[in-house]
């Protein structure tokens, strides 16, 4: 692994190695610290959206291993505006021993990996979020002490995050369904990809356009924001398309009785998900957003140490 930009490009055995040091490494940092493998080693983190979980997690993590990250916020650098992307690769990379970036356009990140000296790592693209991928197949592992032959359901927007989803489910075996609004459904070719490694985990993955039958039996039900960052000027037709959608307690008694409800936060309580759900005794939606913590310190050991 020399950059962590999509799980598409990591093997099930990677994966799996990831998940293990993930669980290592937060139960070392529960009993009271992590050895300070990153001692004098820096993460410059770029990020063009806002973000909470991302920069705190990454902050965090690399705090935790005696290392060192910087915030670069979206005014900062102004990638490819100020300055062009390869040149800020070239300089960043000079400086510091990673690089974490949140862009729009994901040919940027791959731009930033081919011009940078150091390992990058994709803190979420327009394409995908793979930190949130990895996190939460870690999560449900922690929950279930299983993957394989689990059933994810997701209903919403088939975007980024349903992206690293797929990618995760079909190369680590558990079933998955998307239910998204027609014009919303996840890119053919991602589909096209989870479906080639898919027949080789033997895990199941399925659209339809009925998010009860995606639900139907479902261990795991998640859902995204309705209005991705970026996409604010066409929030106001997303809510419309998008209510059939929404995951309340009706669409939660469709699923099996112990469904896992996931959200990768941040969640727009009332519009993808109702109070009632995300505070109630099936969410884990904290339990999750706690993992990115200890799921992206696997990776930047993995990358960094
Ligand atoms: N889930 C996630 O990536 O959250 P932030 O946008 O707050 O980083
Ligand atoms: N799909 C959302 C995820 C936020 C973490 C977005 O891109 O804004």
């Amino acid at each position: 692994m020399k950059h962590f930009l999509s799980l598409a490009d990591l093997s099930d055995e990677e994966i799996w190695a990831l998940l293990e040091k993930a669980r290592a490494l937060k139960s070392e940092y529960l009993a009271g610290g992590n050895k300070p493998i990153l001692q004098g080693k820096s993460l410059g983190m770029i990020f063009q959206k806002p973000s909470l979980r991302t920069r705190v997690s990454f902050e965090m993590g690399m705090e935790h291993f005696g290392g060192h990250a910087i915030y670069i916020s979206p005014n900062e650098i102004r990638l490819g505006e100020r300055e062009s992307v390869p040149d800020v690769a070239r300089v960043l990379s000079r400086y510091v021993n990673g690089i974490m970036a949140r862009v729009f356009a994901h040919a940027d990140l791959i731009m930033l990996a081919e011009y940078s000296r150091v390992p990058v790592i994709n803190g979420l693209s327009d394409y995908n979020h793979p930190c949130q991928g990895l996190t939460d197949v870690f999560t449900v592992w922690e929950k279930r002490g299983e993957l394989r032959g689990l059933k994810l359901a997701y209903v919403g927007d088939g975007n980024n995050v349903c992206t690293s989803l797929l990618f995760a489910m079909s190369k680590l075996g558990m079933h998955m369904a998307v239910a998204s609004p027609k014009g919303y459904e996840p890119p053919a070719d991602v589909m096209a990809q989870a479906q080639a490694f898919a027949s080789r985990s033997g895990s199941r993955i399925s659209f339809t356009y009925d998010p009860r039958e995606a639900v139907a039996g479902a261990d795991v039900l998640y859902t995204d924001t309705w209005t991705s960052m970026g996409q604010e000027d066409t929030a106001a037709i997303r809510r419309q398309v998008f209510q059939p959608y929404q995951v309340n307690a009706q669409l939660v008694a469709a699923a099996a009785s112990d469904v896992l409800v996931m959200h990768c936060l941040p969640a727009h309580r009332g519009e993808e998900i109702t109070d009632d759900v995300m505070d109630g005794p099936r969410s884990i939606v904290f339990d999750q957003a706690e993992n990115r913590l200890h799921a992206q310190k696997a990776v930047l050991a993995e990358l960094l140490a």
